[in-house]
């Protein structure tokens, strides 16, 4: 840890597991219970927006029930404590759109795939803070047309914040992924980009994920295990 000021954090679904957020590929998961092809994809929206909306009003009202638990409070003592220090940066990229990282107290965080608590409008093209349904087709808080939409990055969307992910990458000293099963792209490819710019890599998750051969350290196991302990040891021997 000696050379370590810049750090990037990349959480998946298994961060929020624990605080009874469904996962997607697990047995039981979202993807298991839904097709991709329906609600996460431009396409299913134009086809059938009423389920589309549908999906997404369940997964809010859901989250909106849950609380972070201990490996999001870690991840935003390691925040606060570490971009205190002069010269320390830290990012935390979030590929979940629930709100637990920010609700644990986490500043610094990307949702590279889009909130659940946000609203896009189709019309105006502008955001809005949304907690209530959208199936009822309400209107644009900002241009009065019914024309919302979830905002979340579907497949086949560009992904968010890109360019500034892209350039902390680049600086970075030690990447570090928690909960994901690297199955998606791009975010499955920062371990590689982080480890050939020679960043240190770190992997935490209760199984090897698809991209496990490029992390120079996997520990196996519960996020909410393995998180703080990871974060008290960083911030003993830096
Ligand atoms: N602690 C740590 N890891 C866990 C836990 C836990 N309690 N529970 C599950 N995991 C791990 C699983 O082993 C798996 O590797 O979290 C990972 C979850 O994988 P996915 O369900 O595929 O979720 P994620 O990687 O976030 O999916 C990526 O795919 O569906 C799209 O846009 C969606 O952002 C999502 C992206």
């Amino acid at each position: 840890m000696d050379n370590v000021r810049n750090i990037v954090i990349l959480t998946g679904a298994g961060i929020s597991a624990e605080s009874g957020i469904d996962t997607f590929r697990s047995d039981g998961g979202l993807w298991e219970q839904h097709r991709i092809e329906d609600v996460a994809t431009p396409e299913g929206f134009a086809r059938d927006p009423d389920l589309v909306l549908r999906f997404y009003d369940m997964r809010r009202e859901a989250v909106l029930t849950k609380q972070p638990n201990p490996a999001h409070d870690a991840l935003a003592k390691l925040d606060r404590e570490w971009s205190a220090r002069p010269n320390h940066n830290l990012l935390i990229v979030t590929q979940n759109v629930d709100d637990l990282h920010e609700r644990a107290g986490a500043a610094h965080v990307h949702h590279m795939h889009g909130e659940l608590r946000s609203a896009l409008c189709t019309a105006c093209m502008k955001r809005s803070p949304w907690d209530a349904p959208m199936s009822d087709r309400p209107a644009c808080p900002q241009c009065g047309v019914n024309a919302l939409r979830p905002d979340v990055v579907w497949f086949g969307e560009m992904p968010y914040h890109m360019d500034r992910i892209y350039g902390f990458l680049r600086r970075a000293d030690l990447f570090v992924s928690i909960g994901t099963s690297g199955a998606v792209y791009p975010a499955a490819g920062f371990v590689r980009d982080a480890r050939e710019l020679g960043a240190q890599t770190l992997e935490l998750n209760l199984e090897r994920s698809e991209g496990s051969a490029w992390f120079g350290e996997s520990r196996l196991g519960p996020a909410s295990k393995l998180v703080p302990q990871w974060v008290d040891e960083v911030l003993r021997v830096s």
